[in-house]
């Protein structure tokens, strides 16, 4: 078994967001962030520290993956969704989260671990593949359409 201390400069090593949080009402507040997630979001810890994650929505609150997230942390189930995040300089990235719940004998209280994805770049690069195929669809079209002009 690894040291706490040591276990902390691996976690704060990471290069994706690392966040605990616990329940607290209806909300999952955060008690602790690594470098990593500082750094995706542009967010300090003192600034975001007892808040739930949701800040990092910026009000965008109609995401399908919102809702399948809200139901596996009420069941306590697992997940793993990406969604749309902003920094807090507003610009916007694509999140890949996964979350999972821990439970802890010793306080008999559930814990969250966070872990966030950067995917922008991926997520980018997927839509732009759609957005061709979709061009190259039209474009085959045409052609189509002229070629039987021409037969006629
Ligand atoms: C450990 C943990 C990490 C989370 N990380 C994020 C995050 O990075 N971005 C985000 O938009 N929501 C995140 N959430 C989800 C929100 O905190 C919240 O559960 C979600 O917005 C659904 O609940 P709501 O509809 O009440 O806001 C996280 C939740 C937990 C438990």
């Amino acid at each position: 078994m690894i040291n706490a201390k040591l276990l902390q400069r691996m976690v704060d090593a990471s290069d994706d967001g690392i966040v605990v949080a616990e329940q607290e009402g209806d909300d999952t507040i955060l008690i602790y962030v690594n470098s990593a997630f500082e750094r995706l979001t542009g967010y300090s810890s003192n600034e975001i520290l007892y808040q739930d994650c949701r800040f990092l929505q910026n009000g965008e609150r109609d995401e399908p993956a919102l809702r399948l997230i809200r139901q596996a942390i009420a069941s306590g189930q697992p997940c793993r969704q990406r969604l749309r995040n902003y920094r807090k300089d507003g610009t916007p990235f694509w999140n890949e989260l996964s979350i999972t719940p821990v439970y802890n004998d010793t306080d008999k209280l559930t814990y969250f671990i966070g872990i966030q994805k950067d995917v922008t770049e991926q997520v980018e690069a997927q839509q732009r593949v759609a957005e061709l195929q979709r061009q190259l669809g039209e474009a085959r079209a045409r052609i189509l359409a002229l070629e039987n002009d021409q037969r006629r």
